[in-house]
Parts: structure tokens; sequence; C-alpha cells
């Protein structure tokens, strides 16, 4: 298979991250022979600091002539007091947009290896995996009106709330769809009791449950959803949520099995595949070879699965993820006091290695 792929590493750690994961990339596709035609491009502050633009049109233009991007962070407080649309932030929420993208799946799957990273005892949090999905170009982020105007000491600020119902019902299709590959329990979060777009949210969402009997629907408010998760988060499978409580339920979601590091999400539903890790830059220790490269390598894993449909693939980069784990291989974030820590490069190599000597068995095994 012919992968074309656009890689935009970003700010802070979104580097070193991101070329761990190509190492990944790159080793499946000799390993289980496919081609790889990989282009980099900018976005972000390094973006608005060659193009004074945090998504450049040649970033878009490359990106919407691949079948996936991968992008590592953005993120940079050299841009803090520029206004939005001039914010790294915004580069990326522009690329969202234009690669129609909006649905956001973001797995949180407790690995036993990590049971001492969790707050959380170890009896509570096991067999945690969840499955958030995310509406992400809708609500809050991106509605209109949106202002802040007056004069100084008397200003006003507007966001808007706005949902539509072909906007919910396209991505309660694809939660649902979701939820038939797992134990077909959905749950849908809102704030029916005071918001209207909820409302409309719970509507529709109940409408469409009714193509998909064989999926077990329920319903809850937020605030009771957010406490749930940390008392009880193995009971859940697929949550459906619209695009700011999804952002909060997922860094949530992330503390409870140990750590955000290792989170990955995929943004799908348009034309190009968007995959990235939950994390931000970290600015704090960009540069220093120990951010853990994890997120990133397992949003490679995503996208073998969702753009490119090979899930033997994509399961061997999550095997080589959970063997390192078990290897007992730690960056700093996932070490407790007194263990030895591995580097960004070391646990790559790790993973790396992993998929070479599977893909060799693999290729044994077939001939
Ligand atoms: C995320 C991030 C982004 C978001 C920011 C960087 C715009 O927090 O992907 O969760 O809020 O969607
Ligand atoms: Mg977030």
């Amino acid at each position: 298979m012919q992968f074309t792929v656009t890689s935009l590493p970003g700010d802070g750690i979104g580097p070193e991250v991101t070329s761990q994961a190509i190492c990944v990339l790159e080793e499946v596709v000799t390993g289980f022979g496919h081609d790889l035609d990989l282009d980099e491009k900018e976005i972000g502050g390094v973006a608005l600091e060659k193009f004074g633009d945090p998504l450049p049109a040649s970033t878009i233009q490359a990106c919407l002539a691949s079948h996936a991007v991968l992008l590592g962070a953005v993120g940079s407080p050299a841009f803090d007091h520029n206004p939005r649309e001039l914010r790294p932030e915004a580069g990326l929420l522009r690329l969202r947009q234009e690669l129609g993208a909006f649905a956001n799946l973001r797995p949180a799957v407790f690995y036993p290896a990590l049971a001492a990273c969790s707050p959380l005892r170890p009896e509570i949090v096991k067999g945690t995996d969840i499955l958030i999905v995310r509406e992400l170009l809708g609500g809050l982020y991106f509605g209109e009106p949106r202002s802040i105007d007056g004069t100084p000491g008397a200003r006003s600020a507007v966001n808007t709330m706005r949902y539509s119902e072909p906007e919910i019902e396209r991505i309660a299709r694809v939660a649902f769809q979701l939820a038939r590959t797992r134990r077909r329990r959905l749950l849908s979060v809102d704030k029916s009791n005071v918001l209207e777009c909820s409302r409309l949210w719970r509507e529709v969402v109940t409408r469409v449950a009714s193509d998909f009997s064989d999926v077990q629907l329920s319903h809850m408010y937020v605030d009771s959803a957010a406490m749930s998760l940390v008392l009880k988060p193995a009971q859940f499978d697929v949550i459906l949520t619209e695009n700011m409580f999804g952002d909060i339920l997922s860094d949530q979601a992330g503390g409870i099995v140990g750590a955000l590091g290792l989170l990955a999400s995929a943004s799908i539903g348009g034309p190009v595949g968007l995959y990235e890790p939950v994390h931000g830059s970290a600015p704090d220790i960009a540069g220093q070879n120990i951010a853990n490269p994890l997120g990133a390598i397992l949003s490679v894993a995503l996208m073998l699965r969702h753009t490119f449909h090979l899930p033997k693939e994509a399961e061997c980069v999550e095997a080589g993820v959970i063997s390192t784990l078990m290897g007992g291989f730690r960056t700093r974030d996932l070490a407790r006091p007194g263990e030895r820590t591995v580097s960004t490069e070391e646990m790559g190599a790790q993973i790396t290695e992993f998929v070479r000597l599977a893909a060799h068995a693999s290729a044994r095994a077939a001939s």
C-alpha cells in the first residue's frame, strides 16, 4: 500500500515525539511491505515565525494532498499575547476545519504495567478502556458571534455554543458505529438540564439510537460524568460528547490512566485523517530528549487503523508499546522515584525494534 503522509512537528516537544513516531511508521512500512511518501510542513509557532501565519497555505495544500497528517503539538508562550488568529492554537483549529475532521477519537486505556502511575487505587482503575468520541468542529470553539468588546474596565466577552441537528447526528453515528466494534455501550454526555444545545444533543442522539438497537445508550450530565469517571472508570465504554466537554474529559481520562503523555487521538470524518497526541507542546521540557513519545507513536497506530485500514500493523505498534512498558522502559513522566528513565529516542527505538522483529516474524510465518 502507498501511504502519503504529511508530518507537522510543530512546537515544543512536538518535533522530538514526531520524529520517533515517524521512525516507527517507517519501520512498519519497510517491515510490512508498504510504501511511504512523507512530506514535512510547518504549523503553529514555527509557522508564525517563518510565515507570520500559524497555518500557511503551503501546509494546508500538502495536508489536503495526503492520506493522513501526523501532528506533534502546537503552542508556545512566545505568542501568548498575540490576537487569537495569530496564536499557534488557531493554526490547529483551522487545520481541523480545513480537513473536515469532525470526529475526534481519544482512547484512554489502562496498562497494568503502569498501575503505579495512576493516582487511583489499582482495583478501581483496573480494566479501564474508554473511547471518548469528541465532536471537534462545533460548539464554543467555533460558534459566532465571539468577541471581547467595550472600554477597559467595563469590557464584556462573548462566546457562542451552537450545534445544528446534522452536526449532532453525524458525530452520533460515528460513535454508535464505533460502539459496535467494542462493548456496545454508549454514554452521551451533555448538560441538558441547563443548555439548549444539550437538549437538542440529547434528542438527536436518542433518535439516532433507533438505528442502532444493538448498542445500549445512556445519558449523563457532564458534572456527574466527571465524578463517575474518577469513581468507576472501568464502567465506561464509548463516551460521546460535544467539543468543550470532550476536551476536558479527555485530559481527565489521561490523568486516570496515569499519564496524559500516553494518549493518542484520531480526528476523522473528512477526506484526510489528522493524528496527534492529546498532550500539548510542553515548552518547559522541550529540546531535552525526555518527552514521552508514546502518545505520538500510538497516534501512528490509530492512523494505520482508521486511515489505512491495516489492523494487523496497528496492533503491532500497540503491542510494541505494551511490551516496552512491560520491559520496564519509562520516560521521566512515567517513572516512580528511584526508577531508571530512558530518553525520548531510547523509548522510540524500543518500539521501532519491536516492530522490526514482529514484521520479520510475520513475513517468515507467511512464506
Ligand atoms: C486538545 C487541545 C486543543 C483543543 C488546543 C491546543 C486548541 O487542548 O487537542 O485537546 O482544545 O482542542
Ligand atoms: Mg485539550
